[in-house]
């Protein structure tokens, strides 16, 4: 997790920094600090909460040149190893004072280190993995000078990576040292890392939204790689010192993609962007012929014929995203497919092997568990297909193919748009894995994504009718407690809601296969209980929807105050339903690209009627990069 920014230029470094950290802030926000090196001096300053507690700190600091340095690091904070305090917030500095680290990531070796560290008298400040790699760092710097070494940027970044070769974990390092007042070293190891390249300056990362209004041209750095940054140049070499090369990209990300619009908060305006993000990710994959193209998938058709199963592996809101792509998928295809928690996934021994397709599902591509079910699917020989929105992230790099969903960023710590786009692209790889091996043809793939294409318009038209959600929203503030259910598609959209309004409303909220409710649950059912029921579209489905509608029945008799989605015209539901919320009428299917949004909007706006930090939830990250 954390966010993390370096900058060496000519210009004053902090407000460049917290700029960054500004825009990083979705990935940690427990505490935030920066370090910058002036005149013989690194001067820290970092402090426990938002950063506006360290904008705060800095504003009533004086007497130094904390604001008019032109190196500096930042970071910002999702705190692991220590509470999320003043004396843990980073960057750490050495014991001489001299060197300052921030670090993303875990140190998994750091409790050898710190008694190893210890017994040569070294004194922690902190109680974070991340001081050991600060005191490693110095003691190596101060190695190689007594060995003859000159002091210098090059001096830096051997003493960095002789530092990494003792780490064991997963990491970004970013350091400065008093002594080379024009550089900052990097080392990336199984966490993110993006240069930026700009005109006698330069930028480091975990994500390009952190330097975007200042350059679009971008590195991003392979594993175990070490980069060392000054005004006039990047160089980029293997932990063992060997030179290497990061892989450059230009972003085009539109730099007002990542601001709020006009909306109070992200999330809102992320919601509002769906339908542009569903189009988008539509667009240029489908062929005049009705065919699904995919061609940056790298996997050729004689790869996925052969395909016998499909794993789907994902944590949070990607993996209800991989539930419903389950029973598209299986309809579709008519291969076996499962979906599992990536957390599960890697600690077991699941049956996979060449003709095995593992699609992974990840908005940030950074996700640990993700990553490593990723690494433990490739290890038994399994084809692995990433379906990502952040491009150059790392679970994308390390699969055999991508398809990437272009939601553009997500900010907002709940998953909105990325959801949606992930289904979009799940029932692309649906259809286009049908189509190859024949069991639909082109006609019938092109009636569905002509089905697709329309979403984005019912979308606008569901968008536009909120109100009546808003308003029960307000209403609903108050509710200790809040089901979800839903049978078939319906039910990964029971878990989403309930999901979205656990993280952000901190209510306690269950999402339910209807037809477990008479197994247990039902027994939750008190008089006034809000129990919000999504219903599938009676064509089609008509068996499902029926029994959905005796569900509600069932607790609604037991005191139950009702929430009902169900298809606009479906009036039969309407007598059963304290609220009714129709939405656009969609094949059953694709009907989560429709259902998961009144969801959506209902849990932001409980917790903003709550008082709540909507975009930043308490104990969350938008990144997980720890297990
Ligand atoms: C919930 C949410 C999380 C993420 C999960 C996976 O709103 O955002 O549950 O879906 O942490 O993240 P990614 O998709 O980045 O792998």
């Amino acid at each position: 997790m954390c966010g993390i920014v370096g900058y060496v230029g000519g210009r004053p470094a902090l407000s460049i920094v917290l700029d960054g950290l500004r825009r990083l802030e979705y990935r940690g926000y427990d505490s935030a600090g920066v370090a910058i090196v002036d005149d013989g001096v690194v001067l820290t300053e970092k402090k426990a909460g938002k950063l506006a507690n360290l904008e705060k700190a800095l504003a009533e600091r004086s007497g130094d040149n904390i604001a008019s340095g032109t190196t500096a690091i930042g970071h910002t904070r999702w705190a692991t190893h220590g509470g999320p305090t003043d004396r843990n917030a980073h960057p750490h500095l050495s014991a001489d004072g001299r060197v300052a680290v921030i670090h993303n990531g875990i140190i998994e070796n750091f409790s050898r280190l710190r008694a190893e560290l210890e017994a040569t008298g070294v004194e922690f400040a902190s109680d974070t993995d991340t001081e050991c790699a600060a005191h490693l760092l110095a003691a190596e710097v101060r190695a190689l000078r007594e060995a003859g070494a000159a002091a210098g940027p090059q001096l830096l970044a051997e003493a960095m990576r002789r530092t990494v070769r003792r780490l064991e974990g997963a990491f970004t390092l970013l350091a400065i040292d008093v002594d080379v007042p024009d550089a900052v070293v990097a080392a990336r190891r199984n966490s993110p890392l993006v240069v930026g390249r700009g005109d006698g300056e330069n930028f480091l990362a975990s994500d390009v939204s952190a330097f975007i209004e200042h350059t679009r041209e971008a590195i991003e750095l392979g594993q175990d790689q070490v980069v060392l940054i000054t005004p006039a140049g990047i160089e980029i070499t293997g932990f063992d010192g060997e030179p290497a090369t990061g892989k450059e990209f230009h972003i085009d990300w539109d730099a007002k993609a990542a601001e709020k619009g006009g909306y109070d908060y992200f999330m809102l305006k992320e919601i509002a962007d769906q339908p542009d993000a569903i189009a988008d990710t539509l667009l240029g994959r489908l062929s005049d012929r009705g065919e699904i193209v995919l061609d940056e998938v790298r996997l050729t058709d004689q790869d996925l014929r052969d395909v016998d199963k499909v794993f789907i592996v994902a944590c949070g809101t990607s993996y209800h995203a991989g539930m419903v792509a389950k029973y598209a998928i299986e309809h579709w295809t008519r291969i076996p497919c499962e979906v599992e928690l990536a957390s599960e996934f890697r600690y077991r021994d699941p049956i996979l092997d060449r003709s095995t397709l593992v699609i992974t599902i990840s908005q940030s591509g950074e996700t640990m568990d993700t990553l490593m079910a990723l690494r433990h699917a490739k290890e038994q020989k399994a084809r692995v297909l990433a379906i990502c929105n952040t491009n150059g992230s790392t679970i994308p790099r390390e699969s055999d193919a991508v398809l990437y969903t272009h939601g553009g960023p997500e900010i907002a710590v709940a998953s909105t748009k990325a959801f949606l786009t992930q289904l979009v692209a799940c029932y692309l790889i649906g259809l286009h894995l049908a189509q190859i091996r024949g069991v639909m043809y082109a006609d019938e793939v092109a009636a569905v994504v002509e089905k697709l294409q329309s979403t984005p318009d019912s979308l606008r038209t569901l968008l536009g009718q909120m109100e009546d959600v808003r308003a029960l929203a307000r209403d609903l503030k108050t509710a200790t407690t809040v089901l979800f259910i839903g049978r078939h598609v319906g039910y990964p959209v029971a878990l989403e809601g309930a999901l979205k309004l656990k993280e952000l409303a901190y209510m306690h909220a269950e999402g339910f296969a209807a037809g477990e409710l008479k197994h247990g649950p039902i027994s939750l059912i008190d008089e006034g209980t809000p129990v919000v029921c999504v219903v599938p579209s009676p064509a089609g489905r008509g068996v499902i929807r029926d029994k959905v509608v005796s569900n509600i029945q069932e607790v609604r008799a037991r005191g139950a105050r009702t929430i009902v989605i169900a298809e606009e015209g479906d009036e039969s539901v309407r007598a059963y339903a304290d609220h009714l919320i129709p939405v656009p009428k969609t094949p059953t299917l694709l009907a989560p690209l429709m259902t998961t949004v009144p969801l959506q909007i209902l849990a932001c706006e409980i917790a903003a009627a709550r008082g709540l930090d909507v975009d930043q939830p308490r104990n969350l990250a938008k990144s997980v990069t720890v297990e």
